[in-house]
């Protein structure tokens, strides 16, 4: 209705607690990165928590239409930040804590954020992340850059318990590993500790009414041309599609625990941690660990300790546990599940039914959910118990999608057909527009193919009407579930003063479905060396993040590319792969570089 006005906040807490009567619920489960860090929070709770630190950036000047950028690990303080945020109706920006600190810059500097929220540091497994550090470090390239972000808060995390027992945190049992006593610099004027600030804030703040169209969140997702893309988000559309879809996808029932495993920092996190469950009134569970520490039965043992009934995670997170057999699964009961999920790449057949033999113990039907950053939610998806499952295949829209697959020409094919995934029309949870940026909006999603939404996926329809996802058909990567384009991982490679040129495929991979196959053409004068492929690999960590770290460098003299001087990366696939099957090279302007390059082949993992 035009002029009407809400607020997610309000509908995701305060209707929660005050109309439905939820308020003693627990919202979530927390478990930390060891086992022994615990503790729940009520939507009661959450309510008061979300209420004081919106009022404490209220008080540091944010307003509606503001953007803040959270870089946070995954504690109940990030979900208690990115719903401050949209109580105040600004927009939230929240950045993956395993980024580097230049693309928590570019993403700063993008939307122009004017507050950053994150934490002194965290461990991911034995991994110490040094998160103001790298925090800091970015603030000081906005700085440079001419943009001073005015306002830095910082949650006591990791030195939690020198905080007592005001803090809901602190009240679980200290860490039992050392504490190493992170250094921290302090940015006078600039950084502020949040539980100094929420001291002195009040808890009852009015949200600020919205219009359904206005936006909710950025989240940046990666872009072909290599410059992320900032994907927003509206407030009413995002909220009735995340509501909808975990409300029939996960067949959600007031008793289930649901735990959606995927970090907060990507949009699975975003709609199915966050926004969906709460809008339902779901309890959760909220892990700040990894599948792997202390052991490999981590998320089983998790799964029994709160009782967990649906359980949502990535193809690689299986495919990486497959690898240990069943009894780490199995000494563990499991009998609470109901419901399995993934999301985030196509899942092998092989890792679907070891997911539903072992894990499932055949009894839990899987919903296999395909759908991107730019759709706020599922779109195709089997809905579990109603649809006869694929192994593969994600089957069937969801109720309100309509799916068409596409030639190269644009003709809609019929039945049985393999070509270009596109949605006919609009729904709900859509993208509004990339931020700052609508006309990149148009090109990328409208413009191939006139009248449809193009999401860049190959898709296969099969004799019975199931669609199946063949993967990427543009220069994005899948890597772990999470995307990456060629184009960013080339430009950080080139930016090294021994690198002329560089291209990036994709290459199999058992675990992470994907990784990344460089070719590097050196300038003249260097030579190529184990020193060299770190000095690169270090160099991508630093410019994108840890995920991006190429599995293969190879040194490429020349590279095949058309007389047009364009690189030839289907060729460089079947060179990676030692696949002589070239098919068509008589465009390739000096063949003699193919050979060369089949000889010199990565042969093992750097
Ligand atoms: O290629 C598809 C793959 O992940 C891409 C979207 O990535 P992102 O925006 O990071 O969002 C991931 C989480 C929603 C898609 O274009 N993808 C996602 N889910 C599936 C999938 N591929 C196959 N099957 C899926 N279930």
């Amino acid at each position: 209705m035009k002029g009407a006005t809400t607020n997610i906040c309000y509908n995701v807490l305060d209707r929660i607690v005050h109309e439905k009567k939820l308020g003693d619920k627990i919202a979530f489960y927390w478990e930390g990165n060891e086992p022994e860090e615990t503790t729940q929070i009520t939507y009661h709770e959450l309510l008061v928590q979300v209420c004081q630190f919106s009022n404490v950036l209220r008080k540091q000047g944010i307003r509606k239409g503001d953007r803040v950028a959270i870089y946070m690990p995954m504690i109940p303080k990030l979900v208690v930040a990115m719903l401050a945020c949209a109580r105040l109706g600004a927009l939230h920006s929240i950045v993956f804590a395993g980024f580097s600190a230049e693309s928590l810059c570019e993403r700063i500097l993008d939307a122009s954020c004017s507050l950053l929220i994150t934490a002194d540091a965290f461990y991911r497994g034995e991994k110490l992340v040094k998160l103001k550090e790298l925090a800091d470090e970015a603030l000081e390239k906005c700085r440079e850059k001419g943009f001073p972000v005015r306002c830095c808060i910082v949650v006591k995390h990791l030195r939690r318990t020198e905080l007592g027992t005001g803090d809901s945190l602190s009240q679980s049992p200290p860490i039992k590993r050392p504490c190493p006593d992170v250094q921290i610099s302090w940015n006078e004027g600039v950084d502020f500790w949040w539980h100094e600030l929420i001291h002195e804030a009040g808890d009852e703040c009015e949200p600020e009414w919205c219009d359904a169209e206005d936006p909710l969140f950025i989240l940046y997702t990666s872009g072909s041309t290599g410059k992320p893309k900032g994907v927003v988000h509206t407030v009413g559309g995002y909220m009735l599609y995340v509501a909808t879809t975990f409300k029939y996808v996960f067949d959600f029932h007031a008793e289930d625990v649901f735990w959606c495993t995927a970090d907060i920092g990507w949009i699975t996190g975003h709609s199915y941690v966050t926004y969906g469950p709460m809008a339902n009134g779901a309890t959760s569970v909220l892990f700040e660990g990894i599948p792997t520490y202390p052991d490999v039965s981590r998320m089983w043992s998790i799964v029994d300790k709160y009782k967990v009934t649906k359980f949502y995670t990535a193809p690689t997170a299986i495919r990486l546990l497959m690898k240990f057999g069943d009894k780490p699964v199995t000494k563990h009961s499991r009998a609470s599940l109901q419901v399995l999920g993934t999301v985030g790449e196509p899942i092998n057949p092989e890792a679907w039914l070891w997911y539903h033999q072992v894990v499932g113990a055949q009894r839990c039907p899987i919903v296999d959910t395909f759908w991107q950053t730019e759709t706020g939610g599922h779109m195709l998806t089997p809905l579990p118990g109603a649809t006869p499952m694929k192994p593969g295949s994600a089957t069937f829209p969801f109720f309100g999608v309509a799916p068409a697959i596409l030639n190269e020409s644009g003709e809609e094919l019929e039945g049985e057909a393999e070509g270009y995934l596109v949605f006919k029309q609009p729904w709900p949870g859509i993208m509004r527009t990339v931020y700052g940026n609508h006309e990149r909006f148009e090109t990328t999603y409208f413009k191939k193919f006139p009248g449809y939404y193009v999401t860049g996926d190959g898709c296969r329809r099969d004799q019975d009407g199931y669609y199946w996802i063949t993967g990427r058909i543009d220069d994005m990567l899948n890597v772990s579930g999470h995307l990456l384009s060629t184009a960013e991982v080339e430009s950080a490679l080139v930016e090294h003063k021994a690198i002329a040129e560089a291209a990036v495929v994709s290459h199999p991979h058992p675990v992470k479905g994907e990784c990344l196959y460089c070719f590097v053409t050196l300038c003249d004068g260097y030579t190529f060396s184990s020193t060299l492929t770190e000095e690169l690999k270090k160099q991508i960590r630093e410019k994108i993040g840890p995920i991006a770290t190429p599995d293969y460098i190879q040194n490429a003299p020349g590279l095949p590319k058309t007389r047009s001087g364009k690189i030839m990366r289907r060729v460089l696939r079947k060179i990676a792969q030692n696949d002589h099957d070239l098919g068509d090279i008589s465009t390739v302007a000096d063949p003699s570089v193919i050979s060369q390059l089949f000889s010199h082949r990565c042969l093992t993992v750097q």
